[in-house]
This record gives C-alpha cells, sequence and structure tokens, in this order.
C-alpha cells in the first residue's frame, strides 16, 4: 500500500502509485496493458476528498519543464508538462515579463489538473490562456485537443466527463502576451494595488498571493482543497424572489444578466457555520466555502460535513450548492 497525496492530510493508502516522468514511460505501461481498472489518475490530490483507501492504481504525472512553441514581440505560446507545479509556471511567466496567469498566482496544484478543472481566481480563468491540452488515451493514441474542443465552463471541461477518464493529459498548451495589460476588476485586488505608486507583473502577484494568504488555509497547517464547493448560478427570476427577501445578498450577473452568480460564501454564512466544527472537519472561519480537516478527519467526517452545509442552505434559500471537489471512493 502506498500513501496517496492529498491536501486535505487524509490518511489514504493505494493498493500502488505510479508515477511517470515521460509520455514514453507512459506509452510503454499502457503498451504492455499494465494499466487496468480500478485506475486513478491524480494531480497533487489539491482538489479530491478521499472517502477511504483507493483500492487500484494511483497514477501521476512528473512531466515537467516549459518549452517555448512559438514567439514574436507581442505574445508566446509555451507548452509546459502536466506533473509541473501550476506556481512554478507562474511564477517562471511572471519572471519572463509574460502577462496573463499572474492573477492565478499561488493556486495549489499542477498543471494537467489546473487544465481538467478550469481553475479561476480574481477575474481570471485558465481557459482564457490555454490554446491546447495534449492527451494520450488507454488504446495509446495521442490527440491534441484544441480550447474550443476542451469544451470549457465555471470549473469544468470535457475532461471530468466519466467517457473521458481514459484519457491523461501529458501537456498543456498556453499563450500569454508580452504587451504589459493587467486585469484588474476584481474588488480586493483592485483595492490593494491601488495602494502602490506603481503596478507591475511581481506587484500584481505579491498581492495576488498577499490575499489569498490572507483568506485561505495552508494546508500544512489545516487540511483543506481550497474552494469545498462551486459558487451557485441560479436563473434571474429565482435570484429576484430571493433578493427581495435578502437585499443584501452579494451578486454577480452573468451570461447578459439572465443568470446570477451568488458567492456560496455568504450563503453558508448566513446559515451560521462559518467558523464552526462537526468533529474534526470544520468550516474555515475566514472563508466559509473552504472545509478544513482540524486534524485528524477521515474524508467521511469532511463529507457529513459538507453534507450538512449543503442541507441547510437547500432549507434556508433553496439553493443547491454542489462540490467543487471531486470526491473519490
Ligand atoms: N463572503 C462572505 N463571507 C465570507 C467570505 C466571503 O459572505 O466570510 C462573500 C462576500 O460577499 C465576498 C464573496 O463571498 O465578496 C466572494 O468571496 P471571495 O472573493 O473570497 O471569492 P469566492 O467566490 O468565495 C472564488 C473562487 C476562489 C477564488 C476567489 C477569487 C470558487 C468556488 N471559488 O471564491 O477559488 O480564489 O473566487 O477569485 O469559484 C478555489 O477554487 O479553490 C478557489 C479558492
Amino acid at each position: 500500500m502506498k500513501k496517496i497525496p492529498n491536501t486535505f492530510g487524509l490518511d489514504v493508502q493505494a493498493d500502488e502509485l505510479w508515477e511517470y516522468s515521460s509520455v514514453a514511460e507512459l506509452e510503454t505501461w499502457i503498451a504492455q496493458g499494465r494499466i487496468t481498472a480500478p485506475y486513478l489518475h491524480i494531480g497533487s490530490g489539491s482538489n479530491l476528498l478521499f472517502l477511504g483507501d483507493y483500492r487500484g492504481v494511483v497514477l501521476h504525472s512528473r512531466i515537467i519543464g516549459i518549452e517555448t512553441l512559438y514567439e514574436d514581440d507581442h505574445r508566446v505560446e509555451v507548452r509546459v508538462g502536466a506533473g509541473m507545479l501550476w506556481d512554478d509556471f507562474v511564477a517562471y511567466s511572471v519572471d519572463h515579463r509574460w502577462y496573463g496567469v499572474e492573477n492565478l498566482s499561488h493556486i495549489p496544484g499542477e498543471t494537467g489538473a489546473a487544465a481538467v478543472q478550469n481553475i479561476g481566481a480574481y477575474g481570471v480563468e485558465a481557459k482564457e490562456l490555454i490554446t491546447a491540452v495534449e492527451t494520450i488515451n488507454l488504446q495509446g493514441e495521442k490527440r491534441i485537443f484544441t480550447v474550443d474542443e476542451c469544451v470549457y465552463s465555471y470549473r469544468d471541461s470535457l475532461f471530468k466527463r466519466a467517457e473521458m477518464k481514459d484519457h491523461f493529459v501529458t501537456y498543456v498548451r498556453f499563450r500569454l502576451d508580452k504587451t504589459e495589460h493587467y486585469t484588474l476588476n476584481y474588488g480586493a485586488l483592485k483595492h490593494e494595488l491601488a495602494k502602490l505608486p506603481v503596478i507591475d507583473l511581481p506587484a500584481v502577484r505579491r498581492a495576488v498571493i498577499g490575499i489569498r494568504e490572507s483568506k485561505l488555509p495552508d494546508p500544512q497547517l489545516w487540511g483543506n482543497a481550497g474552494s469545498f464547493f462551486k459558487n451557485p448560478v441560479v436563473s434571474r427570476a429565482c435570484f429576484e424572489q430571493l433578493y427581495r427577501q435578502y437585499p443584501q445578498m452579494p451578486f454577480y450577473e452573468q451570461d447578459n444578466r439572465q443568470r446570477i452568480k451568488i458567492p456560496a460564501a455568504w450563503l453558508i454564512e448566513q446559515c451560521g457555520w462559518k467558523g464552526k466544527a462537526l468533529g474534526a472537519a470544520a468550516v474555515y472561519d475566514r472563508q466559509p466555502l473552504v472545509l478544513i480537516n482540524r486534524g485528524g478527519a477521515t474524508g467521511q467526517d469532511i463529507r457529513v460535513l459538507s453534507d450538512a452545509v449543503q442541507q441547510s442552505v437547500y432549507c434556508r434559500f433553496g439553493i443547491d450548492i454542489h462540490p467543487e471537489v471531486n470526491f473519490i471512493g
């Protein structure tokens, strides 16, 4: 049995943990028929909730490196190994004065998982920077999916579908800009940067890291997987009915104002869960969208808390909030 890496700090084991450093190595395993069900491909386990041990093979990419595919005076296209730590890629881009990815600083996890999950923060989503995703499937077929083929939406992609489970992401391609521009429409980030005389890429990265560190728990101290729930998006009719009852409710209009995103953090806080614990699992006191392991929690403990929070929000507001974290087992 091998310990499975996961940022919730859960003590979970897999029958096998296989790590590969190149596409060729993975191809050999595929050709030899070594990868048979049950198997699970993970990143660094920063978005997974293991409900128990995994009776099968856990696969993990160690393909790293950043290669420039194309470059002119205005932009650069790079190819990044799926096993590369996401924030190492962001730091590298900021060092090279490439614009676009800086708002996604300090997000835990690896580049392949970032492309599967379409990570996002402070007004930027990975899908805006991705040009293509390279994969290999269990039949040994390599395929490059263009960004449109990846069917990206909020924390979702083609690669999360059950029928795509046998496709493994090997590299992700991104286009970044060399001309100076920033995405500063997000309140907290704008506010932080307004304090500075000049803005540059390192300053934006530092500000994002500062905001994240002030709101989100360090997994080394409190096991967690970032936002546990997705922010619900409701119809305008549903929103208007709720808003009459709760005029102080924050909201963000989407899709031509037809659909409205409501912060799950607010809904959870209104239900009295902020900072509350159920056994060894708790709702983080600075950001109620995050569930934490207070020490010694099991995946089941976290699930019990998640179900209770979900049920409270549904009973009070009639809104179903859904986990962003993937449950395994
Ligand atoms: N809020 C409360 N109480 C709180 C905290 C927040 O009511 O204690 C409300 C406030 O109205 C606040 C709003 O929630 O304005 C939004 O909060 P925040 O800016 O912290 O963002 P979020 O919607 O809670 C999302 C992402 C985060 C991302 C931030 C910043 C999801 C599920 N989460 O959180 O992503 O960092 O925006 O862009 O979309 C992650 O996915 O793991 C993650 C951390």
